[in-house]
């Protein structure tokens, strides 16, 4: 196991991810974590991150007292990141000033000599990194010696062989690295001597194992299932640990899409054999949702409205059974594990909220049902690959996201109002087609159709026409928190606009939304 400890850079996922993709488990704890969680781990390397700070503020974050210690006292090696790399040179003894000369972007740097960060061939050769950063390393610890130094003489890679320490200035975890990734190789396989054996097989069958041996012989598990691919994935697993102890619903609440319980509930049933009970609650949701129009009203009723479905269920069931269910399954990945403990000095405990996520399956306060989420030390990516093993459709595990309250946030105002959901499932169902037709599902990372309370004057068949503003959207993203809208190509455009207009009754004006996030959000609500 690699352990990250975390000092708020942005690239600190990338780094929990690169280990990964070399076939090793890496971990990551927030940069202060207690001595005691860091040695429970029993990592074979530490990594230490980047981050915003500088060493010589007041409040830096730094690992715990006797960190140093601990890694030279069991031969763990240590690299530190931009940020943690001036941590261990001020830790130790050297000297990290404020930088004369800042470096931000791709900088070129020569390698002087061979070490444990680079081989022979690359001694004396340029390499185009990434570097951020303000503070320098001005004077090394003893026994430290400079391996790479950028252009602008600034120390890029530094190490101490015989303590097992080595630093890096630059990040080597990002892709305008361009070397970056054989560096890590070099560091994790010959400096640190780890073996390349985490395979998705294994934490499956790992995973598989631990439900086995945490849920008992005559307990029973419930999972509700969203139509998403963590949901799936995670139910999935489940049952192949638990065969039909465990129960899953599907809620269809009226805010699915074009045909999407039909064919989510296809996949479960025939594809993955999984039991499922699926509700009807477009009356109970839709009855709720009538005349309100505040975006977070919405949201709110609509996570309320899950709870109270999702308690019927485990009810019914509990009368069924004659006991009542113990575990629940959720989806949860591993970002949001982090996410929940965020690094020092992040401010991320402290963010506004901007919506009120709901997901499906949100806990009733008052059912104590232990949690199982199988998930939750991986990655979308990660999931993917799992699912795959699972048998989970290919086409199933590359669908877009689809938030939690459905439609509900792309219907604007009264979802109930006329026929705007039925309007807008046809008017996306076109929208989608065309892009799968197009082969361009796979390069967007979501797209959908918004429906617009408003009415704007057209002309159709020499007849005016007083009718419906949809909107177009589709984003390129990483995770959601950032995008920017993807660039059609113009007769893609004109198609999809003509399809709608000519088989979508009550629409004729249609917008595309070239808005990136932020300033807006992905979704209008
Ligand atoms: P926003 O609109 O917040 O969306 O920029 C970012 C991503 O999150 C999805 N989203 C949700 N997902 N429950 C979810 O499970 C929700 O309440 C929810 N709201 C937004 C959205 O589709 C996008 O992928």
């Amino acid at each position: 196991l690699v352990l990250i400890l975390d000092y708020g850079s942005q690239y600190t996922h990338l780094i929990t991810r690169r280990i990964r993709q070399l076939s090793v488990l890496s971990l990551c704890l927030a940069g202060d974590a207690p001595l005691a969680s860091i040695s429970s781990l029993r990592p074979r390397a530490v990594i230490l991150s980047g981050g915003p700070h500088s060493v010589h503020l007041p409040n830096a974050p730094s690992f715990p007292d006797s960190f140093l210690e601990f890694v030279e006292q069991n031969g763990i090696p240590v690299l530190g990141i931009c940020y943690g790399m001036q941590l261990l040179v001020q830790k130790l003894g050297g000297e990290v000033s404020v930088g004369e000369k800042q470096e931000y972007g791709k900088m070129e740097i020569d390698v002087v000599r061979e070490s444990g960060l680079f081989g022979a061939e690359l001694v004396g050769k340029h390499q185009t990194v990434w570097m951020s950063h303000g503070d320098e390393a001005a004077r090394l610890p003893e026994g430290f010696e400079v391996v790479a130094r950028s252009v602008q003489g600034l120390v890029a890679a530094i190490e101490n062989p015989s303590k097992r320490l080595y630093g890096l200035q630059y990040h080597p975890e990002v892709t305008h690295s361009a070397q970056g990734m054989e560096t890590l190789r070099h560091f994790i396989f010959n400096v640190c001597g780890i073996t390349a054996d985490w395979k998705m097989q294994d934490v499956l069958e790992e995973e598989i194992k631990v439900i086995k041996d945490m849920v008992g012989p005559d307990e029973h598990v419930i999972c509700a299932l969203s139509g998403g691919v963590d949901s799936t994935v995670a139910a999935t697993l489940v049952h192949k640990a638990i065969g039909d102890r465990l129960h899953c619903v599907f809620v269809d609440n009226g805010l699915l899409r074009y045909k999407e319980r039909e064919r989510v509930m296809a996949t479960f049933e025939s594809d993955l054999h999984l039991p499922v009970t699926c509700v009807d609650a477009v009356e109970q949701f839709l009855s709720k949702l009538k005349g309100v129009k505040d975006p977070e009203a919405k949201r709110k009723i609509i996570g309320r409205e899950f709870i109270c479905v999702f308690d019927d269920f485990a009810h019914d069931l509990e009368m069924k059974l004659g006991q009542k269910p113990k575990y629940l399954v959720q989806g949860t990945l591993y970002p949001d594990v982090i996410e929940s403990c965020p690094p020092p000095g992040s401010g991320r405990s402290h963010s506004h909220t901007i919506k009120s996520h709901h997901n499906v399956g949100g806990l009733p306060k008052d059912m104590k049902l232990k949690l199982i989420e199988p998930l939750k030390l991986l990655f979308k990516d990660e999931v993917r690959k799992l699912g795959s093993i699972l048998n989970v459709p290919e086409s199933f595990l590359k669908r877009h996201p689809f938030p939690g309250p459905g439609l509900a946030v792309r219907v604007l105002g009264d979802v109930t109002e006329g026929n705007a959901l039925d309007i807008l499932r046809q008017v996306d169902e076109i929208f989608i087609q065309s892009i799968k037709e197009a082969g361009l599902y796979d390069s967007i990372w979501q797209a959908f159709a918004v429906f617009l309370p408003v009415q704007s004057v057209g002309v159709q068949g020499d007849q005016r026409t007083h009718s419906h503003v949809v909107v177009l959207r589709a984003i390129t993203s990483e995770d959601g928190m950032t995008a920017d809208w993807y660039y059609f190509d113009q007769n893609f455009l004109v198609d999809v606009v003509r399809k709608i207009c000519n088989s979508v009754r009550g629409v004729n004006r249609v917008c595309q939304d070239i808005t990136s996030k932020p300033p807006a959000t992905v979704e209008w609500e």
